[in-house]
């Protein structure tokens, strides 16, 4: 049974009943599609069945090389980037500790995880490899094809530091690769210097590679169970395959009320949350859905907000500007760690009214007037909840997501699983650097 929901009651005003069930048969034949592989970019589903393929051994390795990596490191550099990159950001921040844990200092706490390879930027660079002077520290590359300048880069930067810190056996000791199972410069590296290495699937595009080892292996070694993050995913699976209609499908659902959104005008969708970490699991909806969707010239652009902070920035172009956009919120029902609201006998700020609730309950209540206020002003909208953020409530809405995205992009008549687009800017850089062969 699954625990996530979709409610769009507050789409209703915009979008029917009857439309949405309009779409019923085209949705059961993106399903089968789906599942027979037989849909456009059939050579990158391997994410369908992943969860349930993952198995005791694939999630017992992993497991034991993140409790080593993590014994021997106060900090571990993840150098990779978008599919190699957001996803285990998105779920480490979304389940770890915000603030480093106090006052247990015999427990060993999970190393810190820094990235790199996410971008260019040289004083990130600088600044990393001189915080990493004084630390003990490993390193895990991802890229599937092991050829992306960025995380080249970062790597290269990384393996020297590494090799003059610990020497060349040590440094190899302390890397993971995470690559393709044959092909790729990282691949070659790997084996040359004997790399534990392990593989990202032929059949799984980075985007949608949050739940192989590309994922997982950092993710277990920030210290979250990845075993209930694969069972959360699984459950959400098992639910999708089997329920054939629109009504039990809620990720059909919510790919055939965006696309008709789309098709009113509302080309870009804002995905909101009050939870400040999701902030990287939006980032990884962004890529999911941005890459996915944005092709042939067509595409809802993906947006995203943090409320309420982003209420005092966006939140009035949200409610009075143009309308060209929907909502949809992630509503996280119950928060674990508790915080009353004092009361204060002056009460010079005037918040006496609400001392003694929890600051969640004011958190609630902001999102039920913030949702009230938008649907007033013309902005339809969806919400997602979820009970509360843990590994297995996480595994659900990222398979939610990524089936909810091949039904979309099906929907709007494009490819999901390529990324043409992507090229372009890299075309003009190599020739830019005189790279050989580049044409410059
Ligand atoms: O989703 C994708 O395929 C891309 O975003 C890639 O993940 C990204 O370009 C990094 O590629 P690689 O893992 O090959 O270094």
């Amino acid at each position: 049974m699954i625990s996530i929901s979709l409610d769009y009651k507050q789409v209703l005003p915009f979008v029917s009943e009857e439309e949405i069930s309009l779409f019923e048969k085209e949705a059961g034949l993106h399903k089968k599609n789906i599942l027979n592989k037989t849909a456009k970019g059939s050579d990158f589903l391997g994410w369908v069945h992943l969860p349930e393929e993952t198995d005791e051994d694939t999630l017992g390795r992993l497991e034991a090389d993140a409790q080593k990596i993590a014994a021997r490191s106060d900090v571990v550099v993840v150098i990779g980037i978008g599919g190699s990159y957001l996803g285990p950001r998105a779920v480490t921040e979304a389940l770890s500790e915000t603030f480093p844990a106090t006052g247990n200092e015999h427990n060993k706490q999970p190393p810190e995880i820094c990235y790199a390879g996410h971008h260019l930027d040289e004083g990130y660079h600088y600044g990393l490899l001189k915080y990493l002077d004084n630390k003990d520290y490993s390193v895990i590359v991802i890229s599937k094809s092991g050829t992306t300048t960025e995380p080249a880069i970062a790597f290269r930067l990384l393996r020297k530091h590494l090799e003059a810190k610990y020497g060349v056996r040590g440094a190899a000791e302390r890397t993971i690769a995470i690559t393709d199972a044959r092909r790729g410069a990282l691949k070659r590296l790997a084996g040359e210097q004997g790399y534990t290495t392990y593989d990202i699937p032929d059949d799984v595009g980075g985007r949608y590679s949050v739940l192989t080892p590309a994922g997982l292996l950092p993710i277990a070694v920030s210290g979250v169970h990845i075993r209930d993050l694969v069972h959360g995913a699984k459950t959400m699976a098992s639910h999708l395959i089997s329920n054939n209609t629109l009504k039990n499908n809620p990720a059909a659902t919510y790919a055939v009320i965006r696309n008709i959104l789309y098709r009113k005008g509302k080309t870009t969708e804002i995905l909101a949350s009050y939870t400040p970490s999701l902030f990287y699991f939006t980032e990884w909806w962004k890529q999911l859905f941005g890459e996915s969707e944005g092709k042939d010239g067509k595409g809802i652009f993906p947006a995203g907000v943090a409320f309420t902070t982003d209420l005092h920035s966006l939140g009035q172009y949200i409610q009075d500007g143009l309308k060209n956009f929907f909502e949809t919120v992630i509503d996280v029902e119950e928060t674990h760690r508790i915080v009353h609201i004092p009361s204060d006998p002056e009460n010079l700020d005037g918040l006496n009214y609400i001392a003694g609730k929890r600051l969640s309950y004011v958190n609630a209540m902001a999102m039920k007037g913030t949702l009230m206020a938008h649907v007033d002003g013309a902005v339809p909208n969806l919400k997602i909840s979820i009970p509360s953020l843990n590994e297995r409530y996480l595994g659900e809405l990222i398979y939610f997501f990524e089936m909810a995205c091949a039904y979309s992009g099906y929907i709007l008549g494009v490819n999901p699983f390529d990324q043409p687009g992507v090229e372009a800017y890299k075309r003009n850089m190599f020739e830019l650097l005189g790279k050989p062969g580049s044409g410059s």
